[in-house]
């Protein structure tokens, strides 16, 4: 990989003041849509990372315990990054579940991506469990669920959970679409506990920012009708956050604003 698509963060002086050192025109000479393209991609996979670092951290030092959860999986990069972080927090009792139809997105309308159509982002769960075990992390401790969410997440399944797996610690959303992300909060909702962290990715992305559209909407629309409130807690890139659930009967339903 060119290092010229690496986000670049060095500093060097310039008579003797700090300045970030920039591409200039020689470099970025013939800089074309795919080196931009691999530039984003580069830049978003080490926040999301930054993002696994830290909440690992935060989960361990609140003493959160339980399972994580991803909803929209594909390659398994973000997957990765969980086993990884959970690994080096010891985390050996946690489980984690890969819901995914594995047949890439269904059908959506409303968003302003032109690549979001039916089928796009397919992973097989072949090919994703193929990753989990090159990873060789917490192999045996990894599941997928398999299906679009409208079939896959019945209240059956939830019941069965509840009955017999953990809380969560951490939820990963990652499904790009309202219709996609709105029966996923109605299935965790009994599953949250104090200090579980909701991981919300596409939260200003895919529909113009807009918080009346998207899983930005779905997630107004689950805030209002859950028990749980949500702090905010850190920004991943431009395009998602992650939220705290507490409980507090005497609060609003946006929450506590910090
Ligand atoms: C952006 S990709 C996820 C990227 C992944 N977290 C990674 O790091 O590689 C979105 C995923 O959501 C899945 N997805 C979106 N809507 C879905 C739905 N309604 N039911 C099941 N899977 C869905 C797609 O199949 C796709 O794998």
């Amino acid at each position: 990989m060119s290092s010229r698509n690496q986000p670049p963060f060095a500093v060097e002086p310039v008579a003797g003041e700090p300045w970030v050192k920039l591409a200039n025109g020689d470099e970025l000479k013939g800089w074309g849509k795919d080196d931009e393209i691999a530039f984003n991609q580069n830049n978003r996979q080490i926040e999301k990372y930054r993002f696994f670092i830290k909440t690992f951290d935060f989960l361990t030092d609140n003493r959160v315990r339980g399972d994580y959860h991803e909803f929209g999986c594909h390659r398994c990069r973000t997957f990765r990054m969980a086993l990884t972080e959970a690994r080096r927090h010891n985390a050996d009792s946690m489980k984690f579940f890969a819901f995914d139809s594995f047949e890439g997105l269904p059908d959506s309308s409303g968003h302003s991506v032109e690549i979001w159509t039916r089928g796009a982002l397919t992973t097989t769960v072949d090919q994703f469990m193929t990753m989990v075990r090159e990873h060789g992390i917490y192999v045996d401790r990894v599941t997928p669920i398999k299906g679009f969410y409208n079939d896959s997440l019945t209240s059956a399944l939830r019941q069965k959970f509840l009955d017999t797996e953990n809380k969560l610690a951490l939820v990963n959303i990652d499904c790009d679409l309202y219709e996609s992300a709105v029966p996923v909060f109605d299935f965790i909702e009994p599953l949250l506990q104090e200090g579980t962290v909701l991981y919300i990715d596409d939260l200003f992305a895919g529909y113009k920012g807009s918080p009346a559209k998207g899983v930005a909407r779905a997630f107004r629309e689950f805030r209002a009708r859950s028990r749980f409130r949500f702090v905010r807690h850190l920004d991943i890139g431009w395009w998602g956050r992650s939220y705290i659930a507490y409980i507090d009967p005497s609060a609003p339903a946006e929450g506590i604003e910090l």
